[in-house]
């Protein structure tokens, strides 16, 4: 059993405080969302927790040791991985060698980290994608190899940043049943920002609502469904898209 903690997490840009004292908590097997409208901080807040960002204030503990001061790489061979909001893929590289050469990176020799790789591939569903050339890849593909290079080396926290932006409704159904998964078979602990209000509601066991930087409610889909602040929060700011798709999810809700 792991668990990732922020404490009082707080980010300023010149200014602008992107993040002001944020607690989140996730563990092994947890699936935990991360809403908010366009600018909250959700991805801010992953880049802190995966050392991308250091914060102006506050810490990121593992199993209650603080890991102040360690870049990107070693957070990653201690087993917090991260999807990217903007796919990252070696667009020039098969499928099968982003995987390869991500498993080399975390100190694998080429050999178990190809077996990883395909085998990986094949528990993702798509092994049929291997010797396809990542650049070339559908959205949707792409998406899902991001996520099968992240969980190399079995991490025991995947972050993932809008992995269902752009999808169908179907899509963002297998994606969901993937994310599923990765939380009850690998026993990862998974953090999802998502804006698709509905498959956050559906999916995620725990929920934190980031708005302007700061928490704004915490609590099980039942809860963030019945919060007028959250609603509130979405009236006032959103993006167009954000406030159907949470009338969406309070409407199957009740
Ligand atoms: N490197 C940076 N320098 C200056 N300001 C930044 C930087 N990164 C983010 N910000 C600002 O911090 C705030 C939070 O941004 P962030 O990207 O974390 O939001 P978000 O919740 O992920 O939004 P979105 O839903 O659009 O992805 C925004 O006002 C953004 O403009
Ligand atoms: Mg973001």
């Amino acid at each position: 059993m792991s668990v990732l903690h922020a404490d009082k997490v707080s980010v300023a840009f010149a200014g602008l405080k992107a993040l002001a004292e944020v607690d989140l908590t996730v563990s092994s097997g947890q699936i935990l969302g991360l809403i908010g409208p366009n600018g909250a901080g959700k991805t801010t807040l992953v880049n802190v927790l995966t050392g991308f960002q250091a914060p102006t204030s506050g810490a990121v503990l593992l199993d209650g040791a603080p890991l102040t001061g360690l870049k990107p790489h070693q957070l990653r061979r201690r087993g917090i991985a991260r999807t990217f909001q903007g796919g990252r893929l070696f667009k020039d590289l098969p499928v099968l060698d982003n995987l390869e050469v991500t498993g080399v990176g975390l100190g694998q020799s080429r050999r178990s980290a190809i077996a990883e790789a395909e085998a990986m591939l094949d528990w993702i569903g798509i092994a049929d994608l291997a010797p396809r050339i990542a650049g070339t890849l559908p959205y949707t593909d792409e998406r899902r190899v991001a996520i099968g290079r992240a969980l190399m080396g079995k991490p025991a926290f995947l972050l993932l940043d809008e992995p269902a932006a752009g999808m169908s409704a179907q899509e963002s159904r297998d994606l969901a049943a993937l994310i599923r998964r990765i939380a009850a078979d690998m026993g990862c602990g998974v953090l999802l920002i998502e804006h698709n209000v509905g498959l956050v509601l559906d999916l995620c066991h725990d929920i934190v609502v980031l708005d302007s930087g700061a928490v704004i409610e915490t609590g099980d889909p039942a809860a963030i469904r019945a919060s007028e602040k959250v609603r509130h929060a979405y009236m006032g700011t959103a993006a167009e898209t954000d406030l159907p798709i949470l009338e969406a999810g309070l409407e199957v809700a009740e």
